[in-house]
């Protein structure tokens, strides 16, 4: 018999809410394009990383999921107080897709680990990192017709997330020290 149907309990879901929040937040800061590509460099794209750090693969895809799909109807969540459907379509919108990625493999490998020290949450965030670009450039490339100039103008993104990784990680590796139950379902804790 199949047993009962996963769900995200009520304190779950309020941390699944905060951090959606949370991302939508570091949209406030503006972005700068440099570069050609039509993408811009944000800092928003650390939310994910330190969702999936701090949250594990299921509440942080869950909060990247929300505060997409809340653009996607319009609210204004993006840098630059952009939303709708149009970045979704535009040259970042693989990027965007692919923040779905990042705190899915950031999620998975710190939750997996058996220390959430800051080697692994710096790995876990670099992978979530990597993640994005796996489904960003291919999708620039694809949007550009040329995947070579999407590789290239896509470097310019990486010293600035490079920092974003080293952040997210020791922001996190406080996080867990302070809470140590973090990225334990609330369920696991029969809370
Ligand atoms: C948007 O606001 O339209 C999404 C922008 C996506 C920007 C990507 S995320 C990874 C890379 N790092 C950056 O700073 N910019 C790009």
């Amino acid at each position: 018999m199949p047993g009962p149907r996963p769900t995200l309990p009520a304190s779950d879901l309020a941390r699944t809410v905060v951090f959606a929040a949370f991302i939508a937040v570091l949209g406030l800061f503006p972005g700068f394009y440099v570069g050609g590509s039509g993408v811009p460099i944000i800092i928003q794209n650390m939310g994910p990383l330190l969702a999936g750090i701090i949250l594990g693969a299921r509440r942080a895809t869950a909060a990247v999921v929300l505060m997409l799909a809340l653009t996607a109807i319009g609210l204004p969540l993006l840098s630059g107080g952009r939303g709708g459907v149009a970045p979704f379509i535009g040259p970042s919108g693989g990027f965007l897709f692919g923040w779905i990625a990042s705190a899915l493999v950031a999620g998975l490998i710190a939750q997996r680990a058996r220390n959430r020290g800051l080697p692994v949450l710096l790995l876990a965030a670099f992978a979530g990192l990597l993640a994005d670009y796996l489904v960003g450039i291919p999708f620039l490339g694809f949007y550009t017709g040329d995947f070579g100039a999407a590789f290239v103008q896509s470097l310019v993104f990486v010293p600035g997330d490079l920092a974003k990784v080293v952040v997210a990680a020791l922001v996190a590796s406080v996080v867990h020290r302070a809470l140590p139950g973090t990225l334990v379902s609330s369920a696991a804790r029969n809370e």
